[in-house]
């Protein structure tokens, strides 16, 4: 019923992916599409999804890992989209959070990994933070590389913004953050983008919804987020968990 459009399954903090399987299934996720940060990760999440029949994989290299994307790593993120549960290439964007950063590398490194996309006909997962800017241009100048579409994960941005990756046919994806009592753009990006065009996702094991804050994220923290965004919307939870899934299916043409 609710779907994770971005989780890090791989991640030391869940490794006890068993129970952490478990639990979201109980809470009613039934999809969880496991997000890469380098060549790695993705290989982890390809057994992720071989193991679970809920999981799914995106492979890329995070901005953040753009000094270790080497030819290797390339081959072996590349090798991992012909995988029949590798929905997208991902996550892979722009991070000008974390310091220090290398911003040919990482707009580099973005363009290369969108072209590997078109090729493989696999839609992008896209990170953001701090790079609004440049993330805007970037997508603008190479529109034709998302001919298989993508999604803003964790939108964290204005109005204005949304508006602009509406227009480029990118999906918006709302994370934990809707649910923090600080939250005020977020919401009216919420109220604005249209029901067709929203997904959820938790970014586990980061950023838990209020009122789970500071504690280990999960997947199952999906129709908190869900539930929040139903709010704002003025509609109701189960209509808009189904919208959800199917913009999910839509956009991730692997699921099924
Ligand atoms: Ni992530």
């Amino acid at each position: 019923m609710y779907i994770d459009t971005h989780c890090h399954l791989h991640d030391e903090k869940l490794k006890d992916t068993d129970t952490v399987v478990d639990e979201y299934l109980k809470s009613g996720v039934s999809v969880a599409l496991n997000m890469a940060c380098c060549a790695l990760t993705s290989e982890m999440g390809s057994k992720l999804a071989e193991k679970y029949s809920s999981v799914y994989f995106g492979t890329g290299c995070h901005p953040s890992d753009i000094n270790g994307l080497d030819q290797t790593e390339f081959d072996r993120i590349q090798k991992l989209t012909t995988h029949p549960k590798c929905v997208a290439v991902g996550e892979i964007g722009l991070d000008y959070y974390w310091q220090p950063y290398d911003k040919e590398k990482q707009i580099d490194g973005f363009i290369k990994q969108m072209e590997l996309a078109k090729s493989v006909k696999l839609p992008i997962s896209i990170h953001c933070r701090d790079a609004t800017g440049d993330m805007l241009k970037i997508l603008k100048d190479n529109k034709e590389k998302l001919e298989y579409g993508g999604v803003m994960h964790c939108f964290s941005g204005s109005v204005e913004t949304a508006k602009e990756l509406l227009k480029l046919g990118l999906y918006i994806s709302f994370a934990g953050p809707l649910t923090f009592k600080n939250a005020n753009s977020i919401l009216e990006v919420a109220k604005m983008v249209p029901n067709d065009m929203c997904l959820t996702e938790t970014d586990s094991p980061y950023l838990s919804p209020h009122p789970l804050r500071g504690k280990v994220n999960g997947p199952k923290n999906v129709p908190i987020i869900l539930n929040k965004l139903a709010e704002i919307k003025g509609l109701d939870g189960m209509v808009l968990a189904q919208n959800v899934m199917n913009n999910a299916k839509t956009l991730f043409k692997k699921l099924v």
